[in-house]
């Protein structure tokens, strides 16, 4: 893509709302039909959340259930009794004639290779968030839907939320409410607990497939206390906070501010720390990141280490603890789940949007899916693949940054920014929120990268590149490898 510089941006930002549809060049073979059967593969907190949407979907109807797990299996198919209890291994439904489409819920280490499974079986996929472990695997999905041209929707849901983001979009592009755009600042400040930290490896329930359950991840043995839900904070299984909240967050950040013009950023370094207890993930539970986008910077906060006063808090952040805050010449413009408040040059609100459930939700995107199938529409798709590897460029570039990240200084990280306020007040966040703890945020503590170079999509490139692809290699566990096409 063409790099665009402020002025330019903002003239393409000033293009009317529906020119801005994001295209794909596939289209369908299959001639349309009238209801969409669909199969469900994963039954998890999320898979048997998104079952709850179907009675209100027309035109698509439920017929297959699958997880690794039968317990949890049997649980989704008591909401769902007409569907087929399809068991613990996916291919099984992929190779069912009776299934359209699949939607994927799994863990995050299974994505890539479940979609192209499904589309190398003819299936169209909805696909959850976050899109890929990587940038090597999130390159082959690319590669693979060109080659089946199948339609494949991710599972940022507020993508297809009618009103909020038109609404952003105009205040802040078309009206130019709040004047010149000067930073954003990104946060998500949601207490989470230690995963535990065990002696001897974890054994899997015994309703678990396990073999299913590990597909592509290493055969290695896991020290966390539950198999479910905390694979999240461990890099064989899953991208961190940074990719699970951070995937809707950024995203809604790059629709909003950046009408998708800025596919990956140029560059990214981050300051953070797994700390104040001691178990067995890996990810960052404070982590402060800046993306050089080139024309508006980003700074990405997170916290998760629960407050020692307040322990359902992460500590106090600066604007939204779940949204983002859009710096202008004249005020502010703060994004929070429930909607939005700008505020003037002096702080005073000036205008308050609201959100609904029901728009936010995850029913109009299923219905988007749902509608782009059946009309062999995949232009249509408010969420397509190219957007949710896009987004998946920032969080994973920002978690690679982290991982060979060094000792960390303030100074040093400060001082390689071009946007220091913003920074600062991230890293000031985190610090006084430790400090609380009785905790330190220092070269022992923390780690902290210079700026990682995008090489677009692809992974980075520069002083890192060599480093990054050793990391981002996978060796996927036969026979559950990620194919390659490119
Ligand atoms: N869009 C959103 O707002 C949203 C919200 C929550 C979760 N999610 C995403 O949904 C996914 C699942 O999250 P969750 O919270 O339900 O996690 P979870 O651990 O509760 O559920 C994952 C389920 O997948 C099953 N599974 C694992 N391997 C499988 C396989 N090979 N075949 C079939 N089933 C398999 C597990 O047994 C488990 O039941 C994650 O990728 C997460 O990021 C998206």
């Amino acid at each position: 893509m063409k790099k665009m510089n402020r002025r330019e941006f903002f003239g393409a930002s000033a293009l009317t709302l529906s020119s801005l549809l994001v295209s794909s060049p596939f289209v369908l073979a299959e001639p349309p039909k009238d209801k969409l059967r669909i199969a469900l593969v994963g039954c998890g907190g999320r898979g048997s959340f998104l079952t709850t949407f179907f009675p209100n979907i027309p035109n698509a109807e439920l017929v297959a259930l699958c997880d690794a797990d039968s317990a949890r299996l049997a649980e989704t198919c008591k909401k769902v009794p007409d569907a087929k209890n399809a068991g613990s291994d996916m291919r099984a439904v992929f190779d069912d004639p009776d299934v359209d489409a699949v939607m994927i819920a799994t863990c995050n280490h299974w994505h890539v290779l479940a979609a192209i499974w499904a589309m190398q079986a003819g299936k169209n996929v909805y696909l959850e968030k976050p899109v890929c472990l990587n940038f090597c695997e999130g390159e082959q999905l690319v590669a693979a839907a060109k080659k089946y041209g199948k339609l494949i929707q991710i599972g940022t849901q507020m993508r297809s939320d009618p009103v909020h983001h038109p609404e952003a979009k105009r205040f802040l592009h078309e009206e130019k409410a709040l004047g010149k755009i000067k930073s954003v600042r990104v946060s998500r400040f949601f207490a989470r607990n230690a995963i535990g930290k065990r002696a001897t490896p974890l054994v899997p329930p015994e309703t678990v497939d396990f073999n299913m359950w590990l597909g592509p991840a290493p055969e290695t043995p896991i020290y966390r206390n539950s198999l479910h839900y905390d694979w999240h904070w461990d890099w064989r299984t899953g991208n961190g906070e940074t990719g699970n909240w951070g995937a809707h967050l950024l995203d809604d950040c790059r629709n909003d501010v950046f009408f998708d013009q800025i596919g990956a950023p140029k560059r990214v370094m981050s300051v953070g720390a797994r700390i104040g207890y001691d178990d067995a993930g890996d990810s960052p539970n404070e982590f402060a990141i800046f993306f050089d986008t080139g024309v508006i910077p980003v700074v990405f906060c997170i916290s998760n280490l629960p407050d020692k006063a307040n322990p359902k808090t992460a500590g106090a952040c600066a604007g939204p603890t779940s949204g983002y805050t859009v710096f202008c010449e004249g005020g502010r413009y703060e994004k929070h789940w429930g909607g939005a408040v700008a505020f003037d040059e002096n702080g005073e609100q000036i205008r308050e949007f609201t959100a609904t459930a029901e728009h936010i939700g995850p029913g109009p995107h299923i219905q988007n899916f749902v509608d782009c199938v059946l009309q062999n529409a995949p232009e249509k798709l408010t969420a397509p693949l190219k957007v949710g590897i896009d987004t998946a460029t920032w969080y994973n570039g920002a978690n690679t940054s982290f991982r060979l990240g060094e000792p960390y200084s303030k100074k040093d990280a400060l001082d390689l920014v071009d946007d220091e306020e913003t920074f600062a007040t991230a890293l000031d966040d985190i610090e006084k929120h430790l400090d609380a703890q009785g905790l330190k945020m220092n070269a022992d503590t923390f780690r902290a990268s210079r700026f990682l170079e995008y090489d677009g999509t692809a992974g980075i490139k520069g002083e890192y590149a060599d480093a990054a692809k050793k990391l981002l290699t996978i060796d996927y566990r036969e026979p559950f490898v990620v194919p390659t096409f490119n």
